[in-house]
């Protein structure tokens, strides 16, 4: 389902990866580890085709990345990955449901509200759904992120620190959530963490950076 192949990325004169290479098949749920600065979310951004690797190739549930035009990426986007950050990222004047509309808004949202609501319903905010960021607290709102990453139908998840704001229990319960998606869904899901109880509960782990 996610492919790199011999991956470079530099920054001017500083090497973030060299020669990596990643083969996660579908229905991986997977931690991604490794010291600050060792290109967690660096990687994260070039396999949700937010940002390009300087070589080497990579392959998104059967497109190679590496040979789409940049005009051809934002169907990747669209079509292939959820993200969720370490920061919720959330719209502070928007409602809770409506924040779960955004991946939408390029292509037009109607008929989905539906789906938003069914989306917080099973993120374990049913009731909640018109509260804005503000009314809610770190766990609901990073669960109000998962259910917005989850709107199109991604087959790929990519978590960015999902539980590095988050105190013990509702890190635990993101985490939970991502392990349904993961087992009941059949998503695959790379979560980059600095938790090792997190990683712990992942199926395999990968080090970056050492
Ligand atoms: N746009 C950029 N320009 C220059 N250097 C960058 C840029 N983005 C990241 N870097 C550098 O690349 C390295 C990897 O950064 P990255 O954010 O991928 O690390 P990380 O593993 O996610 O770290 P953390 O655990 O702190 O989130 C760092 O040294 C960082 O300073
Ligand atoms: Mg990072």
């Amino acid at each position: 389902m996610i492919r790199c192949e011999n991956l470079e990325k530099t920054y001017g004169s500083v090497n973030v990866l060299s020669d990596f290479n990643l083969s996660l098949p579908r229905g991986a749920f997977c931690a991604l580890v490794g010291p600050s600065g060792g290109g967690k979310t660096t990687l994260l951004n070039i396999l949700g085709a937010l940002d390009r690797p300087t070589a080497g190739r990579v392959v998104l549930d059967g497109t190679d990345l590496t040979a789409c035009p940049e005009k051809a990426l934002y169907r990747v986007r669209r079509d292939k990955v959820g993200f969720v950050f370490q920061l919720y990222h959330l719209i502070p004047a928007l409602k809770a449901w409506e924040n779960v509309l955004v991946p939408a808004v390029p292509w037009g949202s109607a008929g989905l509200k539906e789906r938003a609501g069914s989306l917080l319903s099973m993120v374990g905010l049913a009731g909640k759904e018109d509260r804005r960021p503000g009314q809610l607290s770190g766990g609901e709102q990073q669960r109000v992120a998962v259910a917005r990453a989850l709107l199109l139908d991604p087959p790929i998840i990519l978590a960015d620190e999902p539980t590095g704001n988050l105190d013990r229990a509702s890190g635990r319960k993101v985490m939970q959530l991502l392990r349904r998606l993961n087992q009941e869904l059949g998503k695959t899901i790379l979560v980059a963490t600095h938790d090792p109880g997190v990683a712990g509960g992942c199926q395999s782990v990968i080090e970056l950076g050492q």
